[in-house]
């Protein structure tokens, strides 16, 4: 077990806050009193056995006008902050604990209040992109990295990116075992395994798209109500990112871009948005062993796997990159309230609520659907069922178990590497990460699939529309897509 004698503050002790205690407390030896938990609105039954055991409750709102002053009464260098709250701004509280030395998790990229501004503004400006490259910006001005402060570890973003260098693994070991390669191309890839070196193997073993591909089984008995919406997760979170802009890394396999597409003008352009909603955003994808329609919510995964995997030549210009999304089949229940917050116009239901106790059954698949190498597709990742996230932590579900222990990883991680300044889940070693995580991910599946978009398509007016499929080229973006005339 691993010591820690320092402190560990959380802001937000919500449903992945709350799952996730429990779970570092089996794997970190801290003592409860180092212990503090920020939050503005807290669950008096959730929170009361962790005050009784000395851990401390600040009840309040950490914002821009009481940052400093209130992280500041709380940690100090050397001491660990695990963010679990939202729309804490990234930037301003990652500066802040680079200034004073303390170490900085959390699962996904957020503004103050990424609502402001934001009519009117350009797509591109409402991106994940976007934010990712004032954190550069801000990275760039400093003068050595600092302590370590790992972005976006929770499952998706962080867990599907070790997936992802697993499955590289995986189907290059198959493809030399069967065959599929020869000559010159099969030494590339047995030595770029060997090295590790994930741009250079999934280009030479020829990706073209990653799918973050998730289903997500659970239901309740509990159905949803009128006015109600209903998630497995934050539903503040879910409504931010899915009605913004879709978002995916780009290819350079693909031909021509979608309808109301917009290309980055700075960085490394490794990205794409549309103007339109991720949630209306929607392709076929896959899970073992079954087709789903996902939606396209963007997702640092998105931003982080595509650059990760870039090759770039002498020049510095991109040679190859696969295509990387999210490919989102959520609950049946929060299906169904976004059907509902379509017709409200987008304005969140009055009653929310995350399901838990009141699940009967289901279970969470959430892997990377690696596609267009010799093997086809291969998809690697989760299927935790509800049972086993109950036995592992009682009252959490599926989905929140599979972000806690990410978050859990990762922090040992920092434990154990304190100086490392800015982070994404690419950069921390998927073997560490994947060795504390497989026994909380119930079933780990690494598996060759022949699915591909056009495996299963039919058109149902064949002939009298026109629909917007590319037989020739399988791997082509539209082929995924819905649109009118399919
Ligand atoms: N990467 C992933 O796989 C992944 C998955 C699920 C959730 N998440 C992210 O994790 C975060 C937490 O998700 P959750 O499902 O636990 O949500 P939640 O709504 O259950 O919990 C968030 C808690 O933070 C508190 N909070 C919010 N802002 C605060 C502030 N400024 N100061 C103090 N407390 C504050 C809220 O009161 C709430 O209790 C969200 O940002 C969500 O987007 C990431």
């Amino acid at each position: 077990m691993l010591h820690f004698s320092k402190k560990i503050l959380f802001v937000g002790f919500g449903f992945v806050a709350r799952c996730t205690l429990p779970v570092l407390l089996k794997h970190v030896r801290v003592r409860p009193e180092d212990i503090t938990l920020i939050e503005f609105e807290p669950d008096e039954d959730a929170i009361r056995p962790w005050v009784e055991q000395g851990v401390k409750l600040v009840r309040a709102k950490l914002g821009p006008y009481n940052l400093g002053e209130l992280l500041g009464q709380h940690v100090s260098a050397g001491d660990i902050l695990i963010d679990l709250a939202w729309n804490i701004d990234c930037c301003e509280i990652v500066q802040w604990c680079h200034d004073h030395g303390v170490r900085y998790l959390n699962t996904s990229v957020e503004l103050w209040d990424p609502y402001a501004n934001s009519k009117g503004a350009h797509p591109t400006q409402m991106t994940l992109y976007w934010r990712h490259m004032q954190i550069r910006r801000m990275v760039e001005g400093w003068s050595s990295p600092g302590p370590t402060a790992v972005l976006e570890h929770g499952a998706n973003p962080g867990l599907i990116s070790h997936f992802t260098k697993n499955a590289l693994l995986d189907i290059a070991q198959a493809c030399l075992a069967e065959r599929k390669l020869e000559g010159e191309q099969a030494d590339r890839v047995a030595q770029h395994a060997r090295d590790q070196a994930f741009n250079h193997l999934a280009h030479a073993l020829g990706v073209k798209v990653i799918h973050c591909s998730e289903r997500d089984t659970q239901i309740s008995d509990q159905p949803k109500d009128v006015d109600e919406f209903v998630n497995t997760w934050s539903v503040e979170g879910f409504r931010e990112e899915g009605t913004t802009t879709a978002e995916m890394g780009w290819g350079t396999h693909e031909k021509e871009l979608p309808a109301f597409a917009y290309e980055h003008t700075d960085g490394p352009k490794s990205q794409i948005c549309l103007a339109r909603m991720g949630i209306n955003t929607q392709v076929v994808s896959w899970v073992p062993s079954y087709t789903i329609i996902g939606m396209v919510v963007r997702h640092g995964e998105a931003f982080s796997i595509t650059e990760k995997l870039s090759v770039r030549d002498e020049s510095g210009a991109t040679i190859y990159r696969p295509t990387v999304h999210y490919a989102y089949c959520p609950s049946d229940a929060a299906i169904a309230s976004l059907w509902e917050l379509r017709g409200k116009n987008y304005r969140l239901q009055p009653k929310l609520r995350i399901m838990t106790d009141e699940i009967t059954r289901g279970g969470d698949i959430l892997g990377a659907l690696v596609m267009g190498h010799p093997l086809t597709s291969w998809w690697c990742g989760t299927d935790l069922s509800i049972e086993k996230s109950r036995q592992l932590v009682p009252h959490q579900n599926a989905t929140t178990v599979q972000v806690a222990i990410s978050v859990v990883a990762a922090t040992m991680w920092m434990i154990e590497n304190p100086e490392r300044g800015v982070c994404l889940p690419d950069d921390l070693p998927h073997e560490y990460v994947l060795g504390i995580a497989k026994p909380y991910l119930g079933k780990f599946i690494s598996t060759p699939s022949d699915w591909t978009p056009l495996k299963y398509y039919s058109n149902a007016f064949r002939g009298f529309n026109r629909p917007a499929i590319d037989a020739s080229d399988t791997w082509q973006f539209k082929n995924f897509l819905l649109t009118d005339g399919d």
